[in-house]
C-alpha cells in the first residue's frame, strides 16, 4: 500500500476518534472537576451501600468516586471509547458497572443518588422520565443545567461564585442543584 494513503487513512482515524472523544448527542464531553467531585458527593450524603447512577458518565470519574465511598455505583455512557477508558481507570473496584447506552433506554428504579450534566435539552428530556421512573426519596444532582420545574432543596456552589463568561449572565458552571422526589 501506497505510504501516502496509509498516513491519510491514520490522519482520518486519528479525527474520527478525536471527534468520538467530545461527541455527545445531549451534551458534549465535558468532565466535572476533580476537586469539586468528592465534596459534591459528601453534601449530597451519598452512604455505603447505596446505589448511585451517573446519566453520561464521561470518563467515569464521578462514579469511581462515588464507588470509593462504597456505594454501587453505575454509569451511563453513549461513548464506547469513554466507557472502555472509564472501565480501565476503575479495575480493581468490583462495585463498578459502566453501560454503554443511550440514557434515555434506562429506567435507573433502583438508584439513591442520580447525578446528571447535561445541556438543557437532555435535562429537559429526563425531567419527566426520572419523576415516573425513580422510586420515592431518590435524591437527584443536577449540574450547571437544571430542572425547569422541581424544586431543589439544596444550592451548592463549588466555583469561586462568577458567573461564566460562556454560559451567559447568572450561570455558574459547577453549580450543583439537589432535588428529592
Ligand atoms: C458534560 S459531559 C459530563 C461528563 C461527566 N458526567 C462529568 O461530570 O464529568 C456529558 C456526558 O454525557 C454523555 N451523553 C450525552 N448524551 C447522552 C446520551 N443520550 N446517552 C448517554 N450518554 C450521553 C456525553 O457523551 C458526555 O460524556
Amino acid at each position: 500500500m501506497e505510504p501516502t494513503l496509509i498516513i491519510a487513512g491514520g490522519i482520518l482515524l486519528g479525527c474520527l476518534l478525536g471527534l468520538s472523544w467530545f461527541a455527545g448527542s445531549d451534551a458534549p464531553y465535558v468532565p466535572t472537576k476533580i476537586e469539586r467531585i468528592k465534596k459534591l458527593l459528601k453534601l449530597a450524603e451519598l452512604k455505603r451501600g447505596q446505589v448511585f447512577c451517573e446519566l453520561g458518565s464521561g470518563d467515569g470519574r464521578v462514579v469511581i468516586e462515588a464507588a470509593k465511598m462504597g456505594a454501587i455505583s453505575y454509569g451511563v455512557e453513549q461513548s464506547w471509547i469513554r466507557v472502555l477508558y472509564s472501565r480501565w481507570k476503575a479495575r480493581g473496584l468490583n462495585n463498578i458497572h459502566f453501560i454503554h447506552q443511550d440514557i434515555f433506554k434506562q429506567k435507573f428504579s433502583s438508584a439513591d443518588v442520580v447525578f446528571i450534566f447535561l445541556l438543557p435539552k437532555g435535562v429537559a428530556k429526563l425531567e419527566p422520565l426520572l419523576k415516573k421512573n425513580l422510586k420515592k426519596g431518590t435524591k437527584i444532582i443536577t449540574q450547571t443545567f437544571h430542572f425547569k420545574n422541581w424544586k431543589p432543596y439544596k444550592k451548592i456552589l463549588i466555583t469561586e461564585g462568577k458567573p461564566n463568561a460562556l454560559l451567559g449572565k447568572n450561570k455558574y458552571e459547577g453549580d450543583f442543584w439537589l432535588y428529592r422526589i
